[in-house]
């Protein structure tokens, strides 16, 4: 009897320390979301005056450029009174759909996130969308099975950008010298692409084509996926300057890896922008400064500023309002032409 009852006060005693165990699971799981939001808003203070809720899933930390947009968007939340719930996906599509679903776990007002592929979101945005949280795609293009599993589109434009770069190259070597070949040969063009699959490199990569087509004299000898990684732009430009006789320019997808092959150009005594033309996307500073000290040509800005436009358009959201489903932001080119390069503003990244 005196056994019984000591086992049943035993199992009273274990199943009263389980319960309490659970309960402060629960109650990690839940400080713990609430402090990535609080953690990660940089310095300062988020008010939360409006009272909604942003989940925003970043893709990295790849290049300057994403951190000054990661930034941009910390500073724009705490401006206008929005509370920010913010991931870094360390470049995994998994771990943007694990931040996704925290954030439907969360019940935040809007998720906002910056696919690092085109492709494979439909069953996240669906539970999204079946959670009634609206989901807003941010610098990075979506292709999705049905329209309706994301609110909008905010970013910048790559067809265009990788037009452009189309048509500084048509235009210089138009003008004939120093460039002979160009009569007699076509110009021979490397491309160090970005990400495999974002929508980035896809529209950058197309828009170039595009550009290029019906020009007979140009043709890309070679194209490789640099990850938009500076590291990559290095190793690619070390083996590919000492596997191909005559480049006669290079069109980088952006400035990281740009950086990284003008440092494989220079150790191979090889002149960046003389010896071979340059063109970049993005306009960090550096590569301004690159295109004033001549080693760059052509930089093709994208713009990273997209913080106020999110915040903007998260607003709308929460208040159920309709957003427009794609918004372009505005980008200059900045070329070796321009009469005053010294006049451009300092970047900010
Ligand atoms: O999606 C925008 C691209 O991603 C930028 O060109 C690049 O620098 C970034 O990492």
């Amino acid at each position: 009897m005196a056994k019984g009852g000591m086992g049943f006060r035993k199992g009273i005693v274990f199943a009263f320390i389980a319960v309490i165990a659970a309960m402060l699971g629960c109650l990690f799981v839940l400080l713990s979301l609430v402090t990535v939001g609080a953690q990660d808003t940089g310095p300062g203070k988020t008010t939360g005056s409006t009272g909604i809720i942003v989940g925003f899933s970043q893709i990295g930390a790849e290049s300057a450029w994403r951190k000054h947009n990661t930034l941009s968007v910390h500073e724009a939340a705490r401006e206008k009174g929005i509370r920010l719930l913010y991931e870094n996906a360390e470049q995994k599509r998994e771990n943007q759909i694990k931040a996704i679903r925290s954030f439907i776990a969360y019940r935040v007002d809007v998720i906002a996130f910056a696919p690092l592929v085109a492709d494979g979101w439909d069953n996240v945005l669906r539970e999204a969308k079946e959670a009634g949280i609206p989901v807003l795609a941010v610098d990075r293009k979506l292709e999705t099975s049905d329209e309706s599993l994301y609110a909008g589109f905010i970013g910048t434009d790559s067809l265009e950008e990788g037009r452009n770069a189309a048509r500084f190259i048509i235009k210089k070597f138009s003008s004939g010298a120093p460039y002979k070949r160009y009569r007699t040969e076509p110009i021979k063009i490397v491309e160090i692409a970005g990400t495999a699959g974002s929508s980035p490199a896809l529209g950058r990569a197309e828009g170039f084509r595009e550009g290029l087509a019906g020009h007979d004299n140009f043709e890309i000898i070679y194209s490789e996926d640099g990850d938009f990684l500076r590291s990559r732009g290095y190793e690619i430009a070390n083996r590919i300057l000492d596997e191909f006789p005559v480049i006669d320019v290079i069109y980088s997808h952006n400035d990281s890896m740009t950086l990284g092959l003008i440092d494989s150009m220079k150790e191979k005594g090889i002149r960046p922008g003389k010896d071979i033309v340059i063109v970049t996307i993005d306009a960090e500073q550096a590569a301004i400064d690159a295109l004033r000290n001549g080693e760059v040509n052509c930089v093709i800005e994208c713009n990273p500023k997209l913080g106020p436009a999110i915040m903007d358009l998260a607003i709308q959201l929460a208040e159920g309002k309709e957003i427009p489903r794609l918004l372009h932001v505005e980008e200059q080119v900045f070329t070796e032409d321009d009469p005053d390069l010294d006049s451009i503003p300092p970047r900010g990244y």
